[in-house]
């Protein structure tokens, strides 16, 4: 919310107040079982959110004839710190209710986000600083991205947090966004498939990686739309798998690692990316895989639950700052057609 560092006691009132706040009702849970259980996650994950809304409190203040915007921030502060209390509970029961037979396990209220979250999917005690790194780096950072500005949007038209982010959770889940990390599992399983038990060398991946692009299709967890070089939630994610004992040595993590020394140069001499280098998507997948999160449909509402700091942090600024709603220019073809003729120059 600030941009500072918060000291250990800041952060002790954060985790005290999210606890108060965790309390997901049992119609959400419903909701989700009422789908078919081959919905994707994101699907899951995105009904939920919206299952949730009834609760606004933003909703409730606008309803309440008392709207006034000078303070209308603080329910979106409100709703915003519930839906960022509640997202861990809610991924971990669909996980639970997907993959494990509908075996739930119970809040542990003595836990920070990231650990509850590790203990409700039955994870070891490691993950759960797996899930702490992979929440933080994951949430957002400069509001650009598809899933930022699809909840800013769907704000600013005073749409309460629970319908901006539900909506800024399908937009999560596009293949060219959040749901890279998901393609890229695949894409790696599918290359491991067709080495059929051969070692990953510069030459067969080099082969792998033409064999996508000559497809016509992208190579994921690879360009940003922003960035021009390594992301560095990608390097993060790198030096802590070169960091754990294991992970380090893990076939998979070194397959990965050789897709980081191949596709840059692939991809430059392809010559259509503007930027080579990997993204967050490129390495996070193998992680979940290395601590038995293997099941990789699941990763996008991973990045879903870390998102939420950052989106709920920036409409509540928006509402704070009294942002008016958002709308695009928009021009017609004799227009654009004219643009085009005096060479392009700016509208
Ligand atoms: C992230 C992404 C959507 C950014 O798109 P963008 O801003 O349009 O990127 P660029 O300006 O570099 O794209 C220019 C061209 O290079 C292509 N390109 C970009 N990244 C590519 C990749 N990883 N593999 C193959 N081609 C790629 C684009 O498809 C585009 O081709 P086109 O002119 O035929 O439409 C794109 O790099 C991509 O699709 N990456 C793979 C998916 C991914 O990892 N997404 C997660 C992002 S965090």
């Amino acid at each position: 919310m600030t941009g500072d560092v918060p000291t250990q006691a800041q952060v002790d009132e954060v985790v005290a107040e999210w606890k108060t706040r965790q309390n997901v009702p049992s119609y959400v849970f419903d909701a989700i079982r009422a789908l078919p259980r081959d919905s994707h996650p994101m699907v899951m994950l995105s009904v939920g959110i919206m299952a949730m809304q009834k609760d606004s409190k933003f909703a409730a203040f606008y309803n309440s004839g008392k709207f006034n915007k000078m303070v209308a921030w603080e329910s979106v502060y409100e709703d915003a710190s519930d839906i960022v209390a509640r997202i861990p509970i809610v991924a971990a029961f669909i996980y639970n209710l997907k993959y494990k037979g509908d075996k739930q396990i119970a809040i542990d209220p003595k836990l920070d986000m990231g650990a509850n979250f590790a203990h409700m999917i039955g994870q070891s005690d490691q993950y759960k600083d797996v899930a702490r790194m992979y929440f933080i780096l994951h949430s957002d950072h400069e509001s650009g991205n598809v899933s930022a500005h699809t909840t800013h949007l769907v704000h600013s038209a005073l749409s309460d947090p629970y319908y901006a982010y539900s909506a800024g959770l399908n937009g999560l889940a596009g293949p060219l966004h959040g749901l890279a990390n998901q393609e890229v599992l695949g894409w790696i399983m599918e290359f491991q498939k067709k080495l059929n038990g051969a070692e990953p060398t510069k030459e067969n991946v080099t082969k792998a990686l033409w064999d996508t692009l000559n497809a016509g299709q992208v190579v994921p967890g690879y360009g940003h739309a922003v960035l021009r070089k390594t992301d560095p939630r990608y390097t993060a994610q790198r030096e802590f798998c070169l960091a754990t004992p294991g992970l380090k040595d893990d076939s998979l993590f070194k397959l990965v690692a050789m897709i980081f020394e191949t596709a840059p140069g692939v991809l430059t001499e392809h010559g259509k990316t503007k930027n080579p280098w990997p993204n967050v998507d490129a390495q996070s997948g193998v992680i979940q895989w290395y601590y038995g999160v293997k099941e990789w449909d699941f990763y996008t509402v991973l990045f879903g639950v870390g998102r939420a700091l950052g989106c709920m942090a920036n409409i509540t600024w928006d509402r704070g700052l009294g942002y008016a709603i958002e709308r695009p220019k928009s021009v017609t073809t004799d227009m654009l057609e004219k643009w085009a003729a005096e060479g392009g120059r700016k509208f």
